[in-house]
């Protein structure tokens, strides 16, 4: 009975919804709604403009979220090993064994010090790999990637809270419950401009089962609730990526993509999305004002798997098709869509690929939990969407992802979810000398080039892989560091130097 567990979850969250722009005061034109304020516009123009000409600042942290830096999330400054089966410094799983805990993201601060979300809470780890410090957290669970931001670092847990962590030790600085519950998704905790995000309010209704109705955004330093969204369907992985011009953007379950003011949850324009449908994918910022979302073509017949038991999940076509669209930053103004072969379950990244002129989208397509069914990745012209190169990856073997259903017993044991049931794939990075880096269901860490420029990814010197024999959350997106690389599978932490 997969219900009575996820039902038992389903309390209202009486948190208040502010929001500002209403249907009405919006004009839908086709796919996109714009709202009618052109201070807003010409704001952010000014800024993507300023962004373009400007030489980057140097960050704070060598990998400050789960999906990277701003304003270039999802690329690094820094190349990492790209012979993977030579390079592993270290790994870490959980002293009981692999399966006493489920690891989600990584962060990584100007030391080399990495950050590791997991269901049973935050760690730290110094660059060798020795554990500094253990923030504890059950029975709640964190499911999303951290964020690093002014010395602090920032999670959320599915009993609704929302926490800050100290870096240096670990101690609680502040936790606020935003509401009675939050997803079990694996999304990303965002932190810009003093403004800590979370998605929350996790229950029914949604095209797949319970899921996060609203965002809420929190005073970074105090805790204290700022403003909070209902975007028209809930959020799963929810992804916020923050623009420069005091914006940010993410995307809904159907795909839609939302535009919002961060210091007030205003609205400047939503656009796109396919009603009824379902995909843990997420949203990519490109440096060319560009923001890519995706979403699936037709509805998900069915609830998930519950994660508390093992129940086979709808078996959805591998070649279910889905969308990859590019809107205009600014005014959420339609420039391409291509549809997918597979289904487009996580966020792509977008930068410099290796051999590849201009930007490139990178997109990893994959019906998860199917056996037999093939993943692959693809890579995009990030201004016409025309395919450059794809890599065929694995196929799943066993009825579910690998070292999935073995650690059931013993993760329920330790009193965290039963499952992993992630993505096909890990979110992708891109590193500063355009290798991608991507985590595989079956347990292969890949990295890929096109180093003969064929369109075609094979052989020793254009794939080179570790095999970490578990699959990859969907929060899981590789850490890039100047020589190094950090990626969690849904078990252990690997790091490759
Ligand atoms: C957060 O709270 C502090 C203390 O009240 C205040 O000074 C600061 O401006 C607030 N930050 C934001 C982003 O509102
Ligand atoms: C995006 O929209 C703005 C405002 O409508 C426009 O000035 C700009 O040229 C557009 N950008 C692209 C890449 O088309
Ligand atoms: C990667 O390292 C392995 C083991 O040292 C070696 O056999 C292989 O040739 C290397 N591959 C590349 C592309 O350098």
């Amino acid at each position: 009975m997969p219900w009575m567990q996820t039902l038992a979850f389903v309390l209202i969250c009486a948190c208040r919804t502010i929001r500002a722009v209403s249907e009405e005061a919006c004009h839908v034109d086709g796919d996109t709604c714009h709202e009618v304020e052109q201070l807003a516009v010409t704001m952010l123009q000014a800024h993507i403009v300023a962004r373009e000409s400007s030489s980057r600042a140097q960050p704070d942290y060598h990998w400050a979220s789960g999906r990277g830096n701003f304003p270039d999330y999802a690329v690094s400054q820094n190349v990492a090993p790209f012979n993977l089966s030579r390079s592993l410094a270290w790994s870490w799983h959980h002293p009981e064994g692999r399966f006493a805990t489920l690891t989600y993201g990584t962060a990584i601060d100007e030391d080399g010090n990495i950050y590791l979300s997991a269901a049973d809470g935050m760690r730290k780890f110094d660059t060798n790999g020795v554990l500094q410090w253990a923030y504890i957290s059950l029975p709640a669970e964190v499911m999303n990637a951290p964020a690093l931001y002014k010395g602090r670092v920032y999670g959320s847990s599915t009993t609704g809270h929302v926490f800050c962590l100290d870096m240096q030790t670990g101690q609680e600085v502040w936790k606020t419950r935003v509401s009675e519950a939050i997803g079990q998704d694996n999304g990303f905790n965002m932190v810009h401009n003093g403004v800590a995000l979370a998605a929350c309010d996790w229950r029914l209704p949604s095209s797949y089962g319970p899921a996060n109705q609203k965002l809420k955004a929190l005073n970074a330093s105090t805790g204290e609730e700022m403003w909070t969204f209902e975007p028209d369907t809930p959020v799963w992985n929810f992804l916020p990526l923050f623009v420069e011009g005091g914006s940010f953007m993410f995307q809904d379950m159907t795909g839609k993509v939302y535009n919002l003011w961060l210091d007030t949850g205003h609205l400047v324009w939503k656009a796109g999305g396919r009603e009824g449908t379902w995909t843990d994918g997420g949203i990519a910022l490109g440096p060319n004002g560009l923001v890519y979302a995706v979403n699936k073509n037709h509805p998900v017949p069915m609830a998930p798997a519950n994660p508390y038991s093992p129940e086979p999940m709808v078996l959805v076509s591998e070649y279910s098709p889905g969308t990859l669209s590019a809107y205009n930053t600014s005014d959420g103004h339609l420039m391409w869509k291509v549809t997918t072969p597979r289904p487009p379950n996580n966020a792509p990244a977008v930068g410099k690929v290796l051999n590849l002129p201009g930007t490139s989208v990178v997109m990893p397509l994959c019906q998860q939990v199917h056996i037999g069914a093939f993943c692959d990745v693809q890579v995009h012209d990030a201004e016409t969407g025309g395919l450059r190169w794809t890599f065929h990856g694995p196929a799943q073997t066993g009825l579910y992802q690998a070292a999935d259903a073995e650690g059931f017993a013993t993760r329920l044991a330790h009193g965290v979810r039963g499952m992993c049931l992630p993505n096909g794939w890990s979110a992708p990075t891109i590193d500063a000398a355009g290798t991608v880096f991507v985590g595989n269901e079956e347990g292969k860490f890949f990295a890929l080039r096109d180093l003969d420029g064929d369109g075609v990814v094979s052989g020793q010197d254009e794939v080179a892989f570790y095999d970490t024999h578990a699959a990859f959350a969907g929060s899981s997106s590789p850490a890039v560091a100047p020589g190094m690389v950090a990626v969690a599978s849904c078990d252990s932490l690997f790091v490759f130097k």
